[in-house]
């Protein structure tokens, strides 16, 4: 261990008994989501399967609840419902990584977990870190147990980029296909355009630049970060999450985006013919996915359940005064519909339902159902007969109302969203809405995960209202966590 790492180990170790008890008493700590033992969390990294565990790394801040240095923070899981913190992985202690290990991926071969990630070098002086100031290594570590952690070094040096790009270029994603790594980076060019580019090896050294694979594309931003290049039901999907886009009506409405692209990938060429880019998730807090396939062959996603520079915009996460910020969404599968990824809730997240509640009723007007309450659960509504308008109401002040008559669902709060107000998403009608709540989160999947709204809400405790308003038939099943 070098003596930085060393030094650092001992500062996090310090911190965390310093500040571990005041975290853990804080009444939004999530039952059921992955959070940071202290400090930051930000992008899911390396998500993988190995030896009988599921690996989830992610961006981690232990000393910064604000973010700050980036560590690679681990939690391990038997069965993607239950997960331990593993501690850290990957600490920014080398020349090339020195200012954050950034964003990457894991690809797992032969027995070992390789890692490639970025390594964020800032130099001091008067600089603007885009267009100068800043290096951004692509770094290769591996693992053959899952628990120690070597850096190999660094595979792309900073300098070795095309000089048409800024140096804004990171996130590695590497896969194998037809006998070749690739590996994909989200890239920001000179003239300010976002895009993907390609690498490929025989031997994960050795790193061939093949060209820019996808973008740049009029409106969709400056910089796509987080690339993840996919397959579903045999189409190529790029997932990204862009920087920069305005937004129309009731799109782009977060101050960043998370979406995807279909279409075909040449690995000849390397470039990608697709469609329109669409958005993953319509609520509030919901950046930087990354999936894995696991051993059943599903399409396994990971989303950061919050959002970097929100200050700026509109919002702040009251948990910061208690010493912690940020979460992991619950792993969702991806299946593709037509040309729509559909998002599931992954059927593990079964085995923590505790209470049963089961009701079919009529609403009309203010309706609640005797019994009907809670905090920390899962609910299924079913909902027939609709008309005109149709609305939950949860926890302290959140809505979601479908309105028949512009087909728009809403997802809105008062004082529990901290400066979230509200979010809108056409659908085409309202059938069902499966909705995961958890102590300061909901997930809330809109007929079977066709769209999905994701929030940070913060009530204060004991808002454990469900009601319901407006005109329609439904089955609720309900289910305590
Ligand atoms: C996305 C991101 C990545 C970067 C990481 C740094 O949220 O900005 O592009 O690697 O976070 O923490």
């Amino acid at each position: 261990m070098n003596t930085l790492r060393m030094d650092l180990k001992i500062v996090i170790d310090n911190a965390m008994k310093l500040y571990k008890n005041k975290v853990d008493s804080d009444i939004w700590r999530l039952r059921y989501h992955v959070m940071p033992p202290i400090g930051w969390m930000n992008d899911p990294n390396g998500v993988c399967y190995f030896n009988g565990f599921y690996h989830l790394f992610y961006q981690y801040s232990p000393l910064n609840c604000s973010g700050g240095l980036k560590f690679w923070g681990h939690a391990i899981s038997k069965d993607l419902v239950f997960f331990k913190d593993s501690g850290i992985a990957l600490y920014p202690d080398e020349p090339y990584d020195i200012d954050g290990a950034y964003s990457g991926s894991a690809f797992v071969e032969n027995g070992k977990i390789h890692f490639f990630y970025t390594g964020n070098v800032k130099k001091t002086g008067n600089y603007d870190y885009i267009m100068n100031g800043r290096e951004n290594n692509t770094i290769h570590a591996v693992s053959e147990d899952g628990v120690n952690f070597r850096k190999i070094g660094t595979v792309i040096k900073a300098s070795e980029y095309p000089d048409i790009f800024t140096k804004h270029i990171r996130d590695p994603k590497v896969w194998k296909e037809n006998g070749k790594y690739f590996m994909a980076l989200g890239a920001r060019d000179v003239n300010n355009k976002g895009q993907v580019i390609l690498y490929r090896s025989h031997d994960l050294n050795n790193w061939e630049y093949m060209g820019i694979s996808a973008g740049p594309v009029d409106k969709i931003g400056f910089m796509w970060e987080c690339p993840d290049y996919i397959k579903l039901s045999e189409r190529n999907i790029l997932l990204i999450s862009p920087q920069g886009l305005e937004p129309e009506g009731n799109l782009y409405q977060n101050i960043y985006q998370s979406g995807y692209f279909v279409g075909d990938l040449d690995l000849e060429t390397g470039k990608f013919e697709h469609g329109e880019f669409v958005e993953l998730d319509r609520g509030f807090d919901f950046y930087a996915p990354q999936t894995f396939k696991d051993e059943k062959g599903r399409r396994i996603m990971w989303a950061w359940m919050g959002m970097p520079d929100i200050e700026k915009g509109y919002y702040r996460n009251p948990t910061v005064d208690k010493g912690w910020q940020h979460a992991m969404t619950l792993p969702r599968e991806l299946v593709l519909k037509g040309n729509k990824i559909i998002q599931k809730p992954l059927e593990e997240y079964k085995n923590i339902r505790k209470t049963y509640f089961i009701k079919k009723t009529k609403v009309d007007g203010q309706t609640s159902v005797d019994g009907l309450k809670g905090e920390v659960f899962e609910l299924k509504v079913e909902i027939k007969n609709l008309e005109n308008i149709f609305t939950v109401n949860l926890r302290q002040d959140t809505m979601i109302s479908y309105c028949l008559e512009n087909n728009i669902i809403s997802l809105s709060h008062g004082k529990s969203g901290y400066g979230r107000t509200e979010r809108k998403v056409k659908i085409n009608k309202l059938t069902t809405l499966h909705i995961f709540s958890d102590t300061s989160s909901l997930e809330i999947f809109i007929n079977e995960g066709e769209e999905v709204f994701t929030t940070r809400i913060y009530p204060e405790k004991g808002f454990d209202r469900i009601s319901f308003d407006g005109k329609a038939d439904i089955k609720i099943d309900k289910w305590e966590i």
